[in-house]
């Protein structure tokens, strides 16, 4: 059965869907059947894995106007349930009605027998969205910049988190806090990783600053395919096999 990690922080730009694109190559490279889902209206992770605007996306899975099979695209190393900006108008329409907070969960039951894995990139809030991917997740990955003040927001993030989870989904397992963008070259980087380290017991392997990583939307291939020896594709391997060695 699958293992449906979320990947969510209420801070942007922190590498949720960096991580999310990334992790899910680096499981494919170790022959994982994966599922990316953009929970994001924003759609940067339908913008990072698609060259055209896909046609049918989570919307429609949300609305329950389409089946969750019927509106995946089958992209070369991993499956995505793409996201459109008509999402943005989809929250008012979901804040109307009942059971909302489910849809998610119940479309994945119906396909997760299909993957290894499913990952879900969230947006930056504790929205409709948020509260489908929690309710449907086994496990939750939290990327952490490391900077000062992204450690502080951490604290915030998981008091505020404790509510939601014990109403929707109590099982929900705390995978890892994922430390984002380390520099080698800022001392207090470094000393906000060790810190991370000293405060939480499952901190995963660092991901450090790479420029490689910052142009996967532009070629929209992923850190394996444009450079396998890059410091982003081994900090996200190392990632992943942690994922792996978990099962
Ligand atoms: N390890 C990294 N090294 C360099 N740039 C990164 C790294 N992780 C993310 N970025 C860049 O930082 C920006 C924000 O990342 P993104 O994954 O979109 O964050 P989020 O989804 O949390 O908003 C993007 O421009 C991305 O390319
Ligand atoms: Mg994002």
């Amino acid at each position: 059965m699958a293992k449906i990690i979320s990947l969510l922080n209420f801070k942007g730009g922190v590498g949720k869907t960096t991580s999310t694109h990334s992790i899910g190559s680096a499981l494919s490279v170790y022959e994982k059947k994966v599922l990316l889902i953009d929970m994001d209206p924003q759609g940067t992770l339908t913008f990072f894995s698609m060259e055209e605007a896909p046609k049918l996306s989570v919307w429609e899975v949300l609305a329950e106007k389409r089946e969750i099979k019927n509106c995946i695209e089958e992209l070369e190393e991993f499956d995505l349930l793409p996201s459109t900006i008509e999402l943005t108008l989809a929250e008012l329409e979901l804040n109307s009605s009942y059971n909302k907070e489910f849809r998610l969960k119940r479309a994945i039951d119906t396909i997760k027998d299909k993957y290894d894995y499913v990952l879900i990139d969230c947006p930056p809030s504790l929205s409709i969205f948020t509260l489908n991917a929690l309710a449907a997740s086994t496990d939750l990955i939290i990327p952490c910049e490391c900077e000062l003040a992204s450690m502080e927001g951490l604290n915030l993030l998981l008091k505020v988190l404790k509510s939601p989870i014990k109403h929707l989904n109590p099982e929900l397992n705390l995978l890892g806090i994922l430390p984002t963008k380390l520099d080698g070259r800022k001392k207090i980087s470094g000393e906000v990783y060790e810190m991370l380290k000293e405060t939480h017991t499952n901190v995963l392997p660092a991901i450090r600053i790479n420029s490689k990583l910052s142009e996967i939307g532009i070629e929209k291939i992923s850190i394996f395919k444009a450079d396998k020896n890059s410091n982003g594709a081994k900090d996200y391997r190392n990632v992943a096999e942690v994922i792996l060695n978990g099962n």
